[in-house]
């Protein structure tokens, strides 16, 4: 899985006919070796006459080139070249990727008009961007035969793309991680897009235990287990489902350290009905992604394991289905958490803090991290705060919140820090017991939060990130076209390499 043989990177142009595509800039000039192709007159003409400006990520089609021996000329603008940022370069290999026909090869002479050189991590993050914008998940289209016969068995997409750059060699090497990476992100997609008949908890679990192929400790526990363990919190949200809850323990040790790992945990409502505080009907099967959180933990999981960050790192994700049932846990009901908080249940609907409330005292108690990162389908209220373009970050630790800030800005999955504080902490004080399991109507994402802190040991430096908006149905980018965007995944790994490796 770590390699993707469709992606390839050489130092000069082999093919002679086929596809080429080229890059320029609001300039129009090309590069040395792009002008030696003599496509520049050619270009010239079809861009006056289309009148292309080269604004980033524009291009230009020129069909059956005349004087070229190359079936098709695509022209990429890179507008302003000089105000090109990190996060343009798997764009790029994005919008690429999506101005080919499903399966077209294509060549790609990456040489930027200024004479900059593209140095070989840009050139992965181009083989990365192709790859995520391939994906789609058509496992379930029965009439979608591909070329190939695969008659819709792949969500992969079929990406041919060689990569032509001054810095092949070194773009080779970036690209262990990078096509890592891109793996990890379509795992969660997949695991996010998956529907609920398909993916209950115990073959969740089975998903996540895959991992183990890549030298990652798996611990699974089942709800005997886990009700050894007291965890009532988690239990009360799938005691009214006949699938059985799972909790999963992946444990990375790629460092020679003995640190303490970094947690991340993921809530993995595999189906959120409600419960018996039942949702409405409509948009209902879109909880079939609310295990986003646990994807986005198991597809960062599989990044990190798959390019051997030194790192130590666990992932923890509780897997549990919420159902309404003759057995299902009521409003009013008062459970026991594995910490010994005790919980009163006003909206039975409020369940991935439950979950998350004893995954986060397994993973405190278990693996005693310093650092805690949960990531949760939680509350459509973020969405009412803000939208699908960041999710909601929380943290009782600045440096933290400015390190996951700083990941989201350089991957494109952005983060946005709303407040914590005694007077949000107020509003999920029980009548009957410690706390309950919502704070009313204002604020929701926030006292969402402020529970979830609840279970947050002294002196562990925690961050909660809201993900409802963003781990699906977001807006369509260059390298997602999928209902499952798989959020999360790239924020992580990236997070793990610059402030936990070299
Ligand atoms: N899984 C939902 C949150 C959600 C909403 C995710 C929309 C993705 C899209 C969560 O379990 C939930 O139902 N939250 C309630 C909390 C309320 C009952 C306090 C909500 O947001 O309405
Ligand atoms: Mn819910
Ligand atoms: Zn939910």
């Amino acid at each position: 899985m770590s390699q993707n043989p469709a992606i390839s990177f050489h130092k000069s142009v082999s093919a002679e006919s086929g596809t080429l595509v080229v890059l320029t800039d609001e300039t129009l000039n090309f590069g040395a070796e792009t002008t030696g192709l003599g496509i520049a007159e050619l270009f010239r003409k079809a861009a006056g006459t289309a009148d292309y400006k080269a604004k980033a990520l524009a291009t230009l089609d020129l069909l059956a080139p005349a004087g070229l021996q190359f079936d098709r000329l695509i022209v990429v603008g890179l507008g302003k070249a000089e105000e090109l940022v990190e996060g343009d370069w798997s764009r790029l290999g994005g919008a690429i990727q999506g101005a080919l026909r499903k399966g077209e090869q294509a060549t790609l002479l990456a040489e930027r008009p200024d004479g900059k050189p593209i140095s070989g991590e840009q050139l992965a993050d181009i083989g990365m961007g192709a790859v995520l914008r391939a994906y789609s998940f058509d496992r379930y289209k029965s009439g979608k035969a591909g070329k190939d016969g695969e008659n819709g068995k792949t969500s992969k997409g079929h990406v041919k793309l060689d990569i032509v750059g001054s810095e092949a060699s070194k773009a080779k090497k970036a690209w262990v991680a990078r096509s890592a990476i891109a793996e990890g992100a379509l795992l969660a997609r997949e695991l996010v897009n998956e529907p609920a008949n398909v993916l209950g908890p115990v073959e969740f679990a089975e998903k996540a235990a895959a991992l183990e192929a890549l030298g990652v400790t798996i611990e699974i526990l089942t709800e005997k287990q886990m009700k050894k363990l007291g965890m009532r919190a988690l239990l009360g949200v799938a005691q009214g489902s006949v699938r059985p809850p799972r909790l999963v323990a992946m444990h990375w040790n790629g460092s020679k350290s003995k640190d303490k790992p970094i947690a991340f945990v993921g809530k993995g409502v595999v189906f959120d009905t409600g419960g018996i505080s039942i949702k409405p009907a409509g948009g209902m099967e879109d909880m079939k992604g609310d295990m986003g959180g646990a994807a986005a933990v198991v597809g960062a999981m599989h990044a990190l394991a798959s390019r051997k960050a030194k790192a130590n790192v666990v992932g923890i994700i509780g897997l549990v289905e919420n159902m309404p049932d003759g057995n299902a846990q009521r409003p009013g009901d008062i459970v026991e958490a594995a910490s010994g908080v005790t919980i009163e249940i006003i909206n039975t609907d409020a369940e991935g803090r439950l979950v998350l409330a004893d995954a986060l005292w397994y993973a405190q108690k278990t693996y005693e991290p310093k650092v805690v990162i949960d990531l949760a389908t939680l509350t459509g209220a973020v969405l009412v705060a803000l939208g699908s373009d960041h999710a909601g970050l929380f943290a009782n630790d600045d440096a933290l919140a400015a390190a996951l800030s700083r990941a989201g800005d350089v991957t494109g999955e952005k983060v946005w820090r709303l407040p914590l504080g005694d007077a949000y902490d107020k509003l999920i004080e029980s009548k009957f017991a410690d706390i309950k399991n919502t704070g009313g109507r204002h604020a929701g994402s926030i006292t969402a939060a402020q529970f979830i802190q609840r279970f947050v040991d002294d002196g562990v430096a925690w961050a909660h990130l809201d993900i409802a908006g963003t781990a699906m149905g977001s807006p369509q980018s260059e390298i997602n076209r999928s209902w499952a965007s798989g959020w999360g995944v790239r924020l992580l790994d990236r997070f793990v390499a610059d402030n936990y490796e070299g």
